[in-house]
């Protein structure tokens, strides 16, 4: 697609991949509008970013989402492109009694029911659009469990199952689907897994957005940048040998696990 003179909202847009798509996507000439929780970010990508417009909004927040809606509208009816950016990953350690029920799904509400949720209420405005488009920015953890993450994965699985099935409902619309596979980068998202990550694997995000904007102005509907593409064909080929690789480090940051058959 004709990645210029759009109008796109990038949800989480004030650091990591999302600043990077803002900062970019503005350089092609496009109107970019991000969102974030926290304001003092939002307004320091402004300083950065002076053409950027800016909305306080967080995308586990039904209220929120259908404010964000009423407002991006009616300053920006033009607007054709929506991408779901906005993620957390936590270490969730499943077996320490002390986790809260609902916490323990906040990964849920933000990486799942929000890019959800956001389609749901855009997506009839979108449809009046010439050419629109949807984005959801997965990972290479949707196609393989991280015992490290393990709430985390299971959010990007699923907005990847769901993804699918919203290309097949829209293709008879203007609306195309897109899935960017995001392997592990440079982010703070990463940070607290830099132990387990070696810095060789973690991707320069400006080289990760340059190969997702690539593309979409080629129409590829699952981008696999970097080593998602390896992901990718290993979850094919050897999904038990992938799950090994990616469960070292479970032992030494949750400690032996209870009920082991060593304990018998
Ligand atoms: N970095 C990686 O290794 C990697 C790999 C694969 C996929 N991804 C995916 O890439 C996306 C971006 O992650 P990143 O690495 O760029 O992370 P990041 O640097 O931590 O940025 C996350 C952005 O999302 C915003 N955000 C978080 N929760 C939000 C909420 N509830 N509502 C609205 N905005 C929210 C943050 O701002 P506020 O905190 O101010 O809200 C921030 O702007 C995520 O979906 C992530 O899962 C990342």
């Amino acid at each position: 697609m004709d990645l210029r003179h759009n109008t796109i909202l990038i949800t989480g847009g004030t650091s990591g991949l999302g600043y990077e798509f803002a900062a970019r996507l503005l350089e092609l000439g496009n109107t970019v509008l991000i969102t974030g929780r926290n304001q003092a970010k939002l307004d320091d990508t402004k300083r950065r970013l002076p053409g950027v417009h800016t909305f306080q909004s967080d995308v586990s927040d039904l209220t929120a989402i259908r404010q964000l809606y009423q407002q991006v509208v009616a300053q920006f009816p033009a607007l054709n492109i929506v991408i779901n950016n906005a993620g957390e990953m936590r270490k969730l350690d499943l077996q320490d009694p002390t986790l809260d029920l609902l916490d323990l799904t906040r990964e849920v509400e933000i990486n799942l029911s929000g890019p959800i949720r956001m389609v749901q209420q855009f997506l009839p405005h979108l449809k009046t659009q010439p050419t629109a488009a949807i984005l959801n920015v997965t990972s290479g953890l949707a196609l393989t469990p991280f015992p490290l993450a393990p709430i985390y994965g299971g959010t990007k699985a699923g907005l990847r199952a769901y993804t699918k099935a919203l290309r097949v409902q829209l293709q008879h619309t203007p609306v195309k689907v897109f899935e960017l596979v995001a392997p592990a980068a440079k982010t703070s998202l990463a940070d607290p897994f830099t132990n387990v990550l070696e810095e060789s694997m973690l991707m320069d995000p400006s080289k990760l957005i340059a190969q997702a904007i690539n593309g979409l102005q080629h129409d590829r509907l699952e981008i696999y940048p970097g080593l998602s593409k390896i992901l990718h064909y290993m979850s094919r080929l050897a999904p038990g040998v992938l799950l090994k690789q990616m469960s070292k480090g479970v032992t030494e940051a949750f400690g032996q696990p209870q009920g082991k058959a060593s304990a018998r």
